[in-house]
């Protein structure tokens, strides 16, 4: 079914000739002025988000409107001139392919139906056009990208997909998923097999469709337990990676564990992802020491120094150049950015980090 979906050839400009630089450090190259990227850069923060969202009613229809997703993902490259586009879509479009109910609850936020704390596995019927959309918003971002810029996509790792899946809804502490990953380990493991392999799918047709690289967002890898992070943070991820690797070999993959800590160096050994996406809680000197030195480091700008601004912000930024001089590095956020923070603080970031 899925080969069908990626024999779509993406759209070719010839970048020979420019460098990319997000690119090449994901590739393993030193850059002495890092790329940068924010997660969620194409979202709420920005004016002109907030209008053409207005003009399309919910969160789920900009994303599956491919032209208005298409012009989103562009919006902050336009206006900042980013060394990275990510796809606007959202996690959660995995489900709703495999054929959950989504729909998103003004001021509350995701709900799916039925959650499967309570129905079984197989009442659902997957609906693949809702990934061909996504895919027809790649194949027009990457045609219209500047040649330097760098095209990522990605996908929710099963994990935290499933944390959504299982309650139906988001919470705080993923207690229904983790409460089915010990009391009914075959209905979950299946759940996170199911996730998986439609993942493999996502973003082999993204990248058939035009992106450069992916991420892999495990939100919630922080709530597990050693025993359980390897079963369903490492373990999944590292299937993922294989698989797409198989159809794949030369496109980077990003794994951000948030939360992971000092399980970090576990996953990058043993999920095989080319680079490492860190939270804002780990401490890059710490990160630098112990991750393999040749691999590149993504991260992990405090969200809320960005809010801050000023020095608070100019010293939390010095202290990740710093930390991560002597290595490839991708500058980021160590989570999404903030929807009040300011565009001013956004370019003071970037004189920073490219001065
Ligand atoms: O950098 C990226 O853009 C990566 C893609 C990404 C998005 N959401 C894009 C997005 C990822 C990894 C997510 C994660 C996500 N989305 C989670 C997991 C928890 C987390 O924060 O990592 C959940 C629960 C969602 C569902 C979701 N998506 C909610 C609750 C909302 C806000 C509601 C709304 O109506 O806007 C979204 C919107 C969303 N997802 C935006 C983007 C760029 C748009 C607006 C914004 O948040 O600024």
């Amino acid at each position: 079914m899925s080969d069908k979906l990626n024999e779509t050839p993406g759209q070719t400009l010839d970048r020979t000739l420019v460098s990319k630089k997000l690119l090449n450090v994901l590739n393993g190259d030193w850059e002495s002025t890092p790329p940068v990227w924010l997660m969620r850069q194409a979202g709420r923060y920005l004016p002109e988000y907030r209008a053409l969202r207005k003009t399309k009613g919910g969160f789920l229809e900009l994303c599956y409107d491919s032209d208005a997703a298409a012009e989103v993902t562009m919006q902050p490259i336009d206006r900042f001139g980013f060394d990275g586009a990510i796809l606007f879509s959202d996690i959660l479009i995995v489900p709703h392919a495999m054929g959950q109910n989504l729909w998103f609850e003004a001021g509350e936020g995701p709900r799916l139906a039925p959650p499967i704390a309570q129905s079984p596995l197989d009442g659902f019927t997957a609906d693949l056009s809702r990934l061909r959309s996504i895919y027809d918003t790649v194949a027009k971002v990457a045609a219209a990208l500047p040649p330097e810029t760098t095209f990522l996509g990605f996908a929710g790792s099963p994990w935290t997909v499933a944390t959504y899946m299982v309650a139906g809804q988001g919470s705080k502490d993923q207690q229904a998923a983790r409460k089915m990953a010990y009391g009914d380990e075959a209905k979950f493991a299946a759940l996170i097999d199911a996730i998986a392999a439609m993942t493999v799918d996502y973003l082999c047709g993204q990248i058939a469709a035009g992106v450069e690289a992916v991420q892999l967002f495990d939100s919630w890898a922080g709530s597990l337990s050693p025993a359980q992070f390897e079963r369903w943070v490492i373990r999944p991820n590292a299937d993922i990676i294989k698989a797409v690797k198989a159809r794949h070999p030369d496109t980077p993959i990003i794994g951000f564990p948030k939360g992971a800590g000092a399980k970090l160096p576990g996953y990058a050994a043993a999920t095989g992802a080319d680079a490492i996406g860190l939270d804002e809680t780990v401490d890059p000197v710490w990160a630098n020491s112990v991750l393999p030195k040749e691999m590149p480091l993504q991260g992990n700008l405090d969200p809320m120094a960005l809010l801050a601004g000023g020095d608070p912000l100019k010293r939390a930024t010095a202290d990740i150049l710093e930390a991560f001089a002597g290595r490839p590095h991708i500058f980021n956020l160590g989570h999404g950015i903030d929807k009040e923070t300011p565009i001013a603080h956004v370019e003071q970031l970037l004189t920073l980090v490219r001065q």
